[in-house]
């Protein structure tokens, strides 16, 4: 059998990078999309080195998605068997204050795609949807049918192309598309040669840990330390972003049953952590002190999310592997390898 051809946007990206590497990998061909706008290219090189012989199968075009003449060519260029679309603008503090720019970029983006997908026959798609559609769940763990919410235009972009793909697939069944709704994904390839590589201050808990760990940050800030949980803090089901890459590639197979419609996967472990946890494994893992300041609640944060795996288990027949010692053991491979990210030669960043 032929192999398959994956177009993959946001490919450069970290989660993105990870999946890229895993479908070559896999066996099949990547054709990347991606404006660069929050990733490097040198992720991509990197993928390449890793994937050795598999290398020629990657192909990448830095394209805007909302760009859509240049998008029309490469569909015209490549017969797709499926499309991932990672592509969109992430960080939740921006979206408050440039709303219009995450509407413009992720919705935009996602139905421009979507148009020249119908236009040349491909209407298979798996979609990076968050766990932020769950709002602050009224109990855990966070099954795919509880009732959505948005406290953010970023989390309203994800409702949104949610929703949007349900009602292209109610138009039309010959589309089959995978709304996977992740956890918090963190680490990075064992080899430590890709891994996440934020700009400007991070947002997240564990980039911001790392770049402590380096010496780039003084101290991590611990957003509450009241909440009513083990220890106070927030708990996260945080997620290897290996096993989570190969969530997309379980998915991939989904799209083959030819009983799919719209469906949606909770991408997560299952298991309940807590900051204080997190840094505790990641101290562990590191050998480093990451000294704490405590501070009050950040706005929006939910108290205890985590979710159920079942059906994810059951229907895509995937598991995640590794648990938070893994994850914080790649994350520090990756953090003292590239202190700087993929700029760390040169120490530019
Ligand atoms: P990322 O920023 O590393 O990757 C996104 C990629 O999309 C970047 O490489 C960026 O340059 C590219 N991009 C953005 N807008 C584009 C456009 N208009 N045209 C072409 N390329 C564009 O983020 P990530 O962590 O890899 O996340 C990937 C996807 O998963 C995103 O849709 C994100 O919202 C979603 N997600 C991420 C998390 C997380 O915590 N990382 C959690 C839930 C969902
Ligand atoms: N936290 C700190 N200090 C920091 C950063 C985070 O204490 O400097 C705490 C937060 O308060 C929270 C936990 O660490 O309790 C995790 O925070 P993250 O920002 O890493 O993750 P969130 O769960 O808040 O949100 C992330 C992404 C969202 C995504 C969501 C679910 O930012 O885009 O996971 O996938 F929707």
């Amino acid at each position: 059998m032929a192999a398959q051809s994956i177009l993959v946007t946001g490919g450069a990206g970290y989660i993105g990078s990870h999946t890229v590497l895993q479908l070559l990998s896999g066996g099949y061909k990547a054709v990347v999309v991606d404006n660069l706008d929050n990733a490097s290219a040198v992720a991509l090189d990197r993928v390449k080195e890793l994937a050795a012989d598999a290398a020629k199968n990657l192909v990448f075009h830095r394209v805007d998605l909302r760009d859509k003449p240049a998008l029309e060519k490469i569909f015209a260029q490549t017969k797709f068997d499926a499309v991932i679309h990672f592509a969109g603008l992430k960080a939740v503090g921006e979206s408050v204050q440039k709303p219009l720019l995450y509407f413009n970029n992720n919705l935009t983006g996602t139905i421009t795609l979507l148009e020249v997908m119908a236009a040349h026959g491909c209407k298979n798609l798996v979609f990076s949807s968050s766990a932020t559609v769950y709002g602050w769940p009224k109990e855990v763990p966070c099954t795919e049918e509880f009732p959505l919410s948005a406290a953010n235009p970023y989390g309203r972009t994800k409702l949104f192309i949610e929703e949007i793909c349900r009602d292209v697939h109610r138009a039309d069944s010959e589309w089959k598309i995978i709304l996977l709704r992740y956890f918090n994904p963190v680490g990075a390839h064992p080899s430590g040669h890709i891994g996440e590589d934020p700009r400007g201050i991070p947002n997240n808990l564990m980039p911001y840990v790392q770049q402590v760990a380096v010496g780039r940050r003084p101290h991590l800030t611990v957003f509450g330390n009241d909440y009513k949980t083990k220890d106070g803090t927030g708990v996260r089901d945080y997620i290897h972003v290996v096993d989570l890459a190969d969530g997309h590639i379980a998915a991939l197979r989904k799209l083959s049953d030819p009983k799919i419609g719209c469906e949606v996967y909770n991408l997560g472990t299952g298991k309940g952590t807590s900051v204080l946890e997190m840094v505790t494994a990641f101290e562990k893992a590191s050998g480093k002190k990451i000294p704490l300041v405590m501070a009050g609640r950040r706005p929006g944060d939910a108290e205890i999310v985590y979710a159920s795996t079942e059906k994810a288990e059951k229907e895509l027949n995937w598991k995640a592997k590794f648990g938070i010692e893994e994850m914080c053991r790649d994350q520090w491979n990756w953090a003292s390898k590239n202190p700087y990210g993929y700029e760390s030669q040169d120490g530019a960043k």
